[in-house]
């Protein structure tokens, strides 16, 4: 942002007045606002005056604050704030705001200034030889969407090139800115896409009908070739055909069977879609990483402390000899494996941390528990 400052003396008029109509005007305007909120007059009457005058001089400053009973001061801060207030001199035809801020720049905001230093000035604020011109960078004017653009006035010319912006410059110093078509200068209405809109159409293409069978068999297809699931997870994993089938009684939409998947997808670990490509096997009771069940102990632990594990998991567990925190804990990798396989649990053993689980259920029980994890167990 630049430094703003009031115009030197010597470009100061000695008195500001608004003429009949616009001191009409301001009458009308200032009396739309709530008694003691007239002060909110003051970016609309020192827009008028620029309008007037061509510029905001320190008399028109003074002769607002005036008005509307504010101190000079409040008055010169908005003025200087805002850009869209000349404190200065500009051209009388034109005075060419060009968009800086990165998109307009991205988009060769650069080489429209170039234009307007060889067709201008080469200084901002500068005026041509004849006065009628000037031009200022500016911040973003909010239509970052047609980038790069100008503003002109009250007016936005976007999707500018330098060879359009020369012919914009042109038309307004000869005094014809008004033929001049605002907005987008390519064939683009407002900030649709170049060329037409692409989306909301009246009429949107028909949905295919594609039976929800042959959508799940895509979806599949898609999720298998995406995440390839390891043979030695895709063997455990158990098949889910009764609940696939089910859904597959009622013929959809292409779109609502494609949506029904990917929720399904989402909600399903990798090992359960991949069940429904090849029959998982459960592993076998004698395999060697099996660990190693003990005799039912006269006490037994609450595997139900553990989170994941309900009645039936439990008694799951009691029929393969596991009873106690202390076998949970000390399960190695390929044994949690096998349980999780056997359980066709899809990985939650990992995901809920049994081990850690039980290792703090063993050592202290429900007070280890909370210390460990900050809540109770189950
Ligand atoms: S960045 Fe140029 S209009 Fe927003």
């Amino acid at each position: 942002m630049s430094v703003r400052r009031l115009a030197e003396d010597q470009f100061q008029p000695a008195a500001f007045a608004f003429n009949d109509e616009n001191a009409a005007w301001a009458d009308k305007t200032i009396q739309k606002y709530p008694a003691g909120r007239q002060q909110s007059a003051v970016i609309p009457l020192l827009m008028r005056a620029q309008e007037q005058d061509g510029w905001v001089t320190r008399a028109a400053i003074e002769k607002v604050a005036d008005m509307l009973d504010m101190a000079y001061i409040r008055v010169l801060e908005v003025a200087t704030f805002y850009t869209q207030f000349q404190l200065g001199p500009v051209g009388t035809r034109a005075h060419i705001q060009v968009c800086g801020t990165t998109p307009c720049m991205l988009r060769g905001s650069e080489s429209l200034m170039a234009v307007c230093k060889s067709k201008i000035h080469h200084h901002p604020f500068e005026r041509n030889a004849d006065g009628t011109l000037s031009w200022e960078e500016v911040e973003c004017l909010g239509a970052c969407v047609n980038a790069p653009m100008v503003m002109i006035g009250k007016d936005t010319y976007e999707d500018l090139t330098p060879e359009r912006l020369e012919e914009i410059i042109d038309t307004f110093e000869a005094g014809n800115g008004a033929s001049i078509k605002v907005g987008p200068q390519i064939d683009r209405h407002f900030s649709s896409p170049e060329g037409g809109p692409t989306s909301l159409l009246t009429e949107e293409p028909k949905a295919k009908k594609v039976s929800a069978k042959k959508a799940v068999e895509e979806a599949v297809t898609a999720k298998v070739d995406a995440a390839p699931v390891p043979p030695s997870e895709a063997a455990r994993a158990k098949s889910t055909d009764a609940e696939t089938n089910a859904a597959l009684k009622t013929p959809v939409t292409a779109p609502k069977a494609a949506a029904k998947n990917a929720k399904a997808a989402e909600e399903q670990p990798a090992p359960a879609t991949a069940a429904q490509v090849a029959a998982p096997a459960k592993p076998s009771l004698t395999d060697k990483n099996r660990p190693a069940g003990i005799e039912k102990p006269a006490t037994l632990d609450d595997l139900k402390m553990i989170s994941g594990v309900g009645p039936k998991i439990e008694a799951t567990l009691h029929e393969i000899g596991i009873f106690t925190f202390a076998q949970v804990a000390s399960w190695k990798k390929a044994e949690r494996e096998w349980v999780d396989g056997y359980l066709n649990f899809k990985g939650r053993i990992e995901r809920d941390d049994w081990v850690k689980q039980a290792k703090a259920l063993a050592k202290g029980g429900e007070a280890e528990y909370i210390k460990v994890f900050g809540k109770k167990p189950r």
